[in-house]
């Protein structure tokens, strides 16, 4: 794997020099870059049509370019005076690879997306190790994020505003805030030239290959993942399953620990087992939850775990009938095997299921009634009786002051 990697390095190094070798040895000469400077450099320089066409020389040559003589790019200049009219310099012509996938890519059309909208301005490359790259890992989502973000040109293309929701979550907090150069950051999800629609199959992001794209930084999890039901559900085909993105969605993934996940998950994993939410709704924990907003009540996974999820019959499930102890036991100290005998998703309205708490349900209903139709029924008497005593109290007066 790692001779793979060195032997494309040095293929595309050795494509590179060649390249620039064959520019060289051109019909024409290399122009040097101080004749093209000696008008260049001049800061007020326009063109005719009013742009700017001044060249830094300094920031130039400090560029990864800065060994190139201009018309290795501009190559359609021979001599002097040049034409007023050059030709786009193509950089594919020295880059083949990095042009090939471009067109490929989601950002085919050159026209609109020159090389130059994400490595900036032409004469000031740099490689993307040194900060002053545009992309440099902690620029990348700057990069990215001039049009994929409010308003800019892909809202306009019905695409998502990203970049936002990116740079609040705990991947963009950790490279803006921390400078954590490892955190993910656009390109680590997506690429960069080869970029594709999730739909497309291909793609890093397409919904089977969404956990090996994470699992490059959390392995560990992936492979959990990959151990339980929703990894096996996925592997198969079965795209109801969930995949990372599923609970912890793509841009503004927040820290799990935190109480603003622990509170949205339940219904997270609801929205698929509606049936298991219901049940779950019924008890304790839940109301816990939901009634006081109470964080550390158990929510799903502390019972299932988040990842290696198995169903209850397999010995590895934390909910397996021989674990249930151990698993309780976390929150409950002391929880026995009959303390786990509390059915967590206790359905109060399945006879058969629950029979125990089908007739405590019943008793207490049937309970209710009774002591609100006693409540009723005395009420009811109360009130013909005080009326009565009212009206025999009037008649009682009535027969005095007459
Ligand atoms: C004698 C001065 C002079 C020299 C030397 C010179 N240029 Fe220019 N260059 C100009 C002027 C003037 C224009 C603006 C032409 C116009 O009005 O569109 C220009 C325009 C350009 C443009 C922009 C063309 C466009 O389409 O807008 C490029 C690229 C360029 N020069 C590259 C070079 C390179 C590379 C060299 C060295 C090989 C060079 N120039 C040497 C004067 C010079
Ligand atoms: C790595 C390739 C490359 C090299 C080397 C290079 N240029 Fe350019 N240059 C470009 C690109 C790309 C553009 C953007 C316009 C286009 O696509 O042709 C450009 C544009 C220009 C323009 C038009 C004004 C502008 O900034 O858009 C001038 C003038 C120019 N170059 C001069 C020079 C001079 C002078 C040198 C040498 C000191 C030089 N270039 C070296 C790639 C290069
Ligand atoms: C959509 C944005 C985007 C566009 C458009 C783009 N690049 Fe890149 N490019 C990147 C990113 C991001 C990286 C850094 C990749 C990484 O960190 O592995 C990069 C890296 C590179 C590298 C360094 C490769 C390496 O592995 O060291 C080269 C060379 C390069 N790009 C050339 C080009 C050329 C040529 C074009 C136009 C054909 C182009 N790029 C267009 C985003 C882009
Ligand atoms: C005349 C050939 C030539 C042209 C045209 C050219 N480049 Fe390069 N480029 C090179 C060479 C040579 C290197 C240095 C290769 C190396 O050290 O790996 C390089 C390096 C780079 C790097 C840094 C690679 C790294 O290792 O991180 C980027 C990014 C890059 N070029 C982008 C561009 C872009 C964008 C254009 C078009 C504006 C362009 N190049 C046009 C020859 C060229
Ligand atoms: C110059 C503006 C621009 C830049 C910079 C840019 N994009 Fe895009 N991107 C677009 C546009 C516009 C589209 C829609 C496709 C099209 O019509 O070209 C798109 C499409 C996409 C899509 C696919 C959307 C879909 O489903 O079709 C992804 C993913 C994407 N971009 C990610 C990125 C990433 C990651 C970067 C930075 C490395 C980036 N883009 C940089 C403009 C840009
Ligand atoms: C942690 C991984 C990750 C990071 C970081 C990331 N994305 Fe995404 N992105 C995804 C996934 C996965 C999707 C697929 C759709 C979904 O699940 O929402 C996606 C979807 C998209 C889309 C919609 C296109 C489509 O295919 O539907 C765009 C545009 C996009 N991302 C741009 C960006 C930009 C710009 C950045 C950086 C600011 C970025 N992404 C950072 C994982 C990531
Ligand atoms: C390029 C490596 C990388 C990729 C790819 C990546 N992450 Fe992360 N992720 C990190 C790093 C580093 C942190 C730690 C940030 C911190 O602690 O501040 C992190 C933190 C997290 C956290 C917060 C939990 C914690 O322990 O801090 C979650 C959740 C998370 N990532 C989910 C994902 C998901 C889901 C994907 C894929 C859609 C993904 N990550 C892709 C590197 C990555
Ligand atoms: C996107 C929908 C979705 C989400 C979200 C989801 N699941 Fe699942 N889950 C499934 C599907 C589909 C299966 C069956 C997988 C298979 O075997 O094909 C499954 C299987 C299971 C199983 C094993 C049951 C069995 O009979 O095999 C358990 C337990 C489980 N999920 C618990 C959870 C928990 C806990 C969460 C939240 C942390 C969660 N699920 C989130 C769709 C989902
Ligand atoms: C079924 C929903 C679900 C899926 C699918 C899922 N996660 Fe999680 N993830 C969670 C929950 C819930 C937690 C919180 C666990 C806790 O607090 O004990 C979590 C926690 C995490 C953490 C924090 C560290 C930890 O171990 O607690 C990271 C990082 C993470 N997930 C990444 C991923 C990645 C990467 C994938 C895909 C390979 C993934 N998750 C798939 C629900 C999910
Ligand atoms: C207090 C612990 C606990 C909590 C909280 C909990 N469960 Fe369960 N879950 C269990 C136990 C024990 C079983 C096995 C017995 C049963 O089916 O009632 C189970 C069974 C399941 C099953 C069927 C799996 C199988 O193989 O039988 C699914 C699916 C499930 N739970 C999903 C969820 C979801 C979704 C949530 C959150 C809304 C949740 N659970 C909350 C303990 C819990
Ligand atoms: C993440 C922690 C956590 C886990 C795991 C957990 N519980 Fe609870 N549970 C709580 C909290 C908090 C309360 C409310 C405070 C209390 O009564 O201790 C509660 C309350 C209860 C109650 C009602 C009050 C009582 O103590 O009698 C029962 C019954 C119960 N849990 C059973 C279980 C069973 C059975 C399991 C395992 C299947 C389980 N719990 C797993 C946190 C948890």
């Amino acid at each position: 794997m790692s001779d793979l990697f060195r032997s494309n390095r040095h293929q595309r190094i050795a494509a590179i020099t060649l390249a620039s070798f064959a520019l060289c040895l051109s019909p024409h000469r290399t122009l040097a870059q101080s004749e093209c400077l000696a008008c260049h450099a001049d800061k007020t320089m326009q063109d005719s049509a009013g742009h700017s066409i001044s060249v830094d020389g300094d920031k130039f040559s400090a560029s990864i370019h800065g060994s190139l003589q201009c018309n290795n790019c501009h190559a359609d200049i021979k001599e002097y005076p040049h034409p007023d009219h050059i030709a786009k310099v193509d950089c594919k012509t020295c880059h083949a690879d990095e042009g090939s996938k471009l067109a490929a890519s989601v950002h085919s059309s050159s026209k609109e997306h020159p090389c130059t909208s994400c490595h900036g301005n032409a004469h000031e490359i740099f490689p993307k190790t040194d900060a002053r790259s545009a992309v440099y890992p902690l620029n990348v989502p700057k990069t990215c994020g001039q049009c994929h973000s409010d308003g800019a040109m892909a809202t306009k293309k019905g695409l998502p505003s990203v970049y936002p929701h990116y740079m609040d979550s705990i991947h963009g907090n950790a490279l803006s805030k921390e400078g954590l150069l490892v955190a993910a950051n656009c390109q680590s999800c997506h690429g960069s030239h080869g970029i594709l629609s999730h739909k497309d199959p291909k793609s890093l992001t397409f919904k089977a290959n969404i956990p090996s794209t994470c699992g490059t930084c959390h392995a560990k999890i992936n492979d959990d993942f990959q151990a339980g039901s929703h990894g096996h559900g996925v592997a198969k085909g079965d795209f109801q399953a969930p995949v990372c993105s599923d609970c912890h969605t793509a841009h503004a993934i927040l820290q799990p620990t935190e109480s603003a996940f622990r509170m949205q998950s339940t219904p997270i994993c609801g929205s698929c087992h509606k049936d298991k939410l219901s049940t779950y709704h019924d008890t304790f924990h839940s109301q816990l939850g939901l009634l006081g907003g109470y964080v550390e009540t158990a929510r799903c996974w502390d019972c299932h775990d988040a990842h290696e999820i198995h169903p209850s019959s397999d010995p590895r499930s934390p909910v397996h009938p021989a674990n249930l102890v151990v698993t309780c036991g976390k929150c409950h100290k002391g929880a026995n095997k009959s303390f786990v005998q509390y059915q967590p998703h206790a359905n109060a309205h399945d006879r058969k299921l629950n029979p125990a708490l089908y007739f405590i349900r019943l008793f207490m209903n049937l309970l209710l009634i009774s002591v609100l139709t006693f409540f009723v029924v005395h009420t009811v008497l109360w009130l013909i009786r005080s009326r009565f005593d009212q009206v025999k109290r009037n008649s009682g007066n009535g027969g005095r002051h007459a």
